[in-house]
C-alpha cells in the first residue's frame, strides 16, 4: 500500500436518515469461488454480479497466472474459460492473494495437489494471518505444504499424490473447509469434513452446480474425488456482509430504506437474528427461495428495514459463525442499543484482517462507548448515543465501514484513518452510503 492509500480517511458528519433503494456489489464469498471453480471446470462458466473488489481481482489475476483465460466483458461479468482439474500451468512468479484470507486459503487447497510448485504472498495484515489450519489437513492429504512460523509466504511443493481424509476441523472455518474440499476433488478416495458448527456452505452449493456430488449429514460434509467439474452458470447475489452495513445504518436512522437482491444464505444471516432479538424492525421479500432455480443456487432476498429503538442482547454463541464478519457493525449497533450487549465464544475475531475485537474496542472507546474486552469478545453498554473523534481502522475494511454508520448517532464529527482497503470487498461504498443519507466524505493524503 503507498502512503497516499495509507492516508486515506473518511470524514463524516454527524446525525442524517438513510432512505431509498440500495443494491451493494456482489457477494465476495460466492465471487472468488466462481472464478476458482470456473477455472477448474471443464468448459467455459458465466459469472454474472460479479465483486469487481480487489480481494476478487487478486483471485483473477492468480487464475491468470496459472493458465486460466478470463474474460470481462463488462466489470460485473467475467467469462471463465475452464482449463479441467488438470489443466492448470506453473506460475512464472509468486501469487499475490492482497489483503485476501479466503483466497489464499481457497488456493492452497486448489494447488495442494497439482504437478507444479507454487508460493502464496500478500499484504502486511495477510502475511500476518494464521495459514496452518488450512495447512494441517492438507498435509494429512499427503500435500507438501510450508508456512513461515504458521505465517504466509505459503510454498507448495507440488506433485504430492493426494489421498481423501477424516477431517475434524477444530475451528469453525469455511475457508479451511472449502480449501480441504478443492484438494479432495484432486484426492483418490472420499475425503470428509466435520464442523465443530455450522459456517457459510457457498463451497458445497457451488460444487453441486459444478456437477460435483457433495452429500452432507449433519455437521460432516463429504466427496468423492476425481469428480469433474462441468461449466456453469453463476449468479452472484448482493453481498450480504455489504448489505449488513445498511442493515445497521436502517436500525439506527432508516426512514423506509430498501436492500435489493441480498444474498440471504442461511449460513451467512446470523445479523438478521441478531437484530431482530434487539428489537429491529425489518422484513424480507423472496426473490428467489432455496428450492427454485439450480441445485446449489443460493437464495435472494429484498431486505426492508425502518429505525427502531434497539436493546441489549445476550449473543447466542451458535449464532457466531453465522454472523463472523458482520461483528465490527453489530458492535456499533449495541452501542446505540439501550443496555448491555454482550459477545462471547468469538476469538476468530482477532484473527481476521485486523484484530477486530481489540479495533473496535479502541474505536468504541474513542467515541465514548462503555465496554469492556474480554479474551474471545467484548461487553458493550450501550446508551443510545455516541461521542465524535477520529478512529484507526487499522486498514480493516469493515471497521472503517462499521465507524462510517456510527455516524448516524454520533454527536460530533467522526474520522476515519486508512480507509483505502473498503476497496476491497466494497467499491463504491463512499457513493452508496451518500446516496442512502450518510453525510461522508472520502480525502486523500494531505
Ligand atoms: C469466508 C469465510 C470466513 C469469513 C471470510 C470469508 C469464506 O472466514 O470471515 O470473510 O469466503 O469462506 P473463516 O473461514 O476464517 O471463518
Amino acid at each position: 500500500m503507498s502512503a497516499a492509500q495509507a492516508t486515506e480517511r473518511y470524514l463524516i458528519s454527524p446525525g442524517g436518515e438513510v432512505r431509498g433503494a440500495v443494491r451493494v456489489p456482489g457477494d465476495k464469498s460466492i465471487s472468488h469461488r466462481a472464478l476458482m471453480l470456473g477455472g477448474l471446470a471443464e468448459g467455459d462458466s458465466e459469472v454474472e454480479g460479479f465483486l469487481a473488489s480487489e480481494d476478487c481481482l487478486a483471485t483473477l489475476a492468480a487464475l491468470r497466472a496459472l493458465g486460466v483465460s478470463i474474460e470481462r466483458p463488462q466489470r460485473e461479468r467475467a467469462i471463465v474459460h475452464g482449463v479441467g482439474a488438470r489443466g492448470l500451468r506453473a506460475p512464472a512468479a509468486p501469487l499475490d492473494m492482497g489483503n485476501a484470507g479466503t483466497a489464499m486459503r481457497l488456493f492452497m487447497g486448489l494447488l495442494a495437489g497439482q504437478p507444479f510448485d507454487s508460493t502464496l504472498i500478500g499484504d502486511a495484515s495477510l502475511m500476518r494471518r494464521p495459514m496452518e489450519r488450512a495447512a494441517v489437513p492438507l498435509r494429512l492429504m499427503g500435500a507438501q505444504i510450508a508456512t513461515e512460523e504458521g505465517h504466509p509466504p505459503v510454498r507448495i511443493h507440488g506433485g504430492s499424490a493426494l489421498r481423501g481424509i477424516e477431517y475434524e476441523l477444530p475451528v469453525a472455518s469455511a475457508q479451511v473447509k472449502s480449501a480441504i474440499l478443492l484438494a479432495g476433488l484432486a484426492a483418490r478416495g472420499r475425503t470428509s469434513i466435520t464442523e465443530p458448527a455450522p459456517t457459510r456452505d457457498h463451497s458445497e452449493r457451488m460444487l453441486a452446480t459444478f456437477g460435483v456430488e457433495v452429500t452432507r449429514s449433519g455437521r460432516t460434509v463429504a466427496l468423492e474425488g476425481g469428480q469433474a467439474l462441468r461449466g456453469a452458470r453463476i449468479e452472484v447475489p448482493g453481498d450480504f456482509s455489504s448489505a449488513a452495513f445498511f442493515l445497521v445504518a436502517g436500525c439506527l436512522a432508516g426512514q423506509g430504506l430498501t436492500l435489493e437482491s441480498v444474498g440471504v444464505n442461511p449460513t451467512r444471516t446470523g445479523l438478521l437474528e441478531l437484530l431482530r432479538r434487539m428489537g429491529a424492525q425489518i422484513r424480507l421479500k423472496a426473490l428467489r427461495g432455496e428450492d427454485r432455480g439450480s441445485a446449489g443456487a443460493e437464495p435472494v432476498a429484498d431486505i426492508e428495514v425502518r429505525a427502531a429503538p434497539l436493546r441489549g442482547i445476550e449473543v447466542p454463541e451458535a449464532l457466531v459463525p453465522l454472523a463472523i464478519d458482520e461483528f465490527p457493525v453489530f458492535f456499533i449497533a449495541a452501542a446505540c442499543a439501550e443496555g448491555e450487549t454482550v459477545v462471547r465464544g468469538a476469538g476468530e475475531l482477532r484473527v481476521k484482517e485486523s484484530d477486530r475485537l481489540a479495533v473496535m474496542a479502541a474505536g468504541l472507546g474513542t467515541l465514548g462507548v462503555e465496554h469492556e474486552l474480554l479474551p474471545d469478545g467484548i461487553r458493550i453498554r450501550g446508551r443510545g448515543e455516541l461521542g465524535g473523534g477520529t478512529v484507526a481502522s487499522h486498514g480493516d475494511h469493515r471497521i472503517a465501514m462499521a465507524f462510517a454508520v456510527a455516524s448516524l448517532r454520533a454527536s460530533a464529527p467522526i474520522e476515519v484513518l486508512d480507509v483505502a482497503n473498503v476497496a476491497t470487498s466494497f467499491p463504491g461504498f463512499v457513493e452508496l452510503a451518500r446516496a442512502a443519507g450518510l453525510r461522508i466524505v472520502a480525502r486523500g493524503s494531505g
